[in-house]
């Protein structure tokens, strides 16, 4: 907040030119790359808009496994964009498994993509076989492109190690800054794809923020100046915290709510391999009405999130991500726990600080 105080500047003046190479350093840094990265003036499904925009050609068969509303968002866009999208529908609380994903690989045999959401915030889903995934897009001759908006930053996720040819992630969720800005990281291969694409986007052009950047070090239309602020000093704390610690911090921090909930009798929506390290969906206790629980929540002074699509209604969903803390974990299990037993359940709050006690510190 303090950094966006700062007078704004002309964004083709050398001092813009040196904000932005900061941030792309470090935005390299966070995406674990020595890839191409842009940062675009849009939210994060605007950078998954460029993605494919800029990638897929009219008939080109993309894999999108189904898993929650952000990943049929994906499968939307690359229809938008004449893509065939080949949907695996998984099961709501599951991931996709690679043996789903080689199977209708060696199946359709020319893909161009395997597209998938690696956390599915609406379910609180996270992919655990990324690595794999991208093997697979390999032995296929095909791109792998991660929408990581909700994860990256927050837990493992090596872009060079593991070969993502595009990544996706936004301002607002693991790096802790405001909304508005996208971040992008492309592969030499993503490149190649781009370059064979006859036909180009406009606004969303990586063509051209590629020869902005390398040849002025600007960005090809007006970027969001007072959220460039902010990004740089929340990378740079990123970049103090160190990548490790943060996701052992996102990691002790979930587990503390997860343990917490289930003391509290709340089920957890995802099956447990599949648990998220930074959105917690919990199932609304029976006898209890989504909102009422929400609303009760909030008068505590917390703000939980309701269920999206199929799952409005049933489950409830805690954001663990950027600036979570001990501070903000047991203020949440704190609020939940009053909010339960003001709502009739017989809860012990302190029992539940005490196993999320237990998590924060092993
Ligand atoms: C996994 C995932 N994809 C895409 C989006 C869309 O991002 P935005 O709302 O910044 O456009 C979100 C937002 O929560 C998300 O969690």
């Amino acid at each position: 907040m303090d950094a966006m105080r700062k007078p704004l500047i002309d964004h083709r003046s050398p001092e813009f030119h040196g904000l932005y190479q900061s941030v792309i350093e470090k935005a390299k840094y966070l995406f674990q790359t020595k890839n191409d990265v842009f940062i675009l003036t849009c939210s994060g499904t605007g950078g998954v808009e460029a993605a494919i925009c800029n990638t897929i050609q009219s008939g080109d068969k993309v894999i999108v496994p189904v898993l929650g509303v952000f990943s049929q968002r994906v499968s939307h866009a690359v229809k938008a964009y004449g893509g065939q999208s080949i949907e695996i529908r998984v099961e709501l609380g599951k991931a996709p498994l690679p043996e789903q994903i080689q199977e209708v690989a060696d199946r359709e045999g020319t893909i161009k993509m395997i597209a998938v959401v690696c956390n599915e915030t609406s379910t609180g889903v996270k992919v655990p076989d990324l690595a794999k995934m991208s093997k697979i897009a390999e032995e296929h001759d095909a791109l792998i492109f991660a929408d990581a908006i909700s994860i990256l930053g927050g837990d493992e996720l090596p872009i060079d190690s593991w070969n993502i040819d595009l990544c996706v992630t936004a301002s607002q969720k693991c790096v802790a800054a405001p909304p508005g800005l996208a971040l992008i990281s492309l592969s030499e291969k993503a490149w190649e794809a781009i370059r064979r694409n006859p036909r180009r986007p406009h606004y969303f052009d990586l063509v051209k923020y590629e020869e902005y950047l390398s040849e002025r070090s600007e960005t090809p239309f007006t970027p969001s100046l007072p959220i460039f602020y902010a990004l740089d000093e929340a990378l740079s704390m990123v970049q103090e915290e160190g990548l490790e610690k943060r996701f052992e911090r996102h990691r002790r921090c979930s587990s503390a709510l997860y343990s917490a909930a289930e003391e509290m009798g709340i089920q957890i929506f995802p099956e447990e391999r599949f648990r998220s390290p930074t959105i917690i969906a919990l199932k609304v206790p029976e006898g209890i009405e989504d909102k009422a629980l929400r609303g009760a929540v909030w008068e505590e002074g917390v703000i939980i999130a309701g269920g999206m699509g199929k799952l409005r209604g049933s489950v409830v969903r805690i954001g663990s991500m950027g600036v979570v803390s001990r501070r903000e974990v047991e203020t949440t299990i704190n609020a939940l726990g009053n909010a339960l037993t003001k709502l009739g359940k017989q809860v012990s709050v302190e029992k539940a600080l005490s196993v999320a006690e237990r998590a924060l510190r092993s």
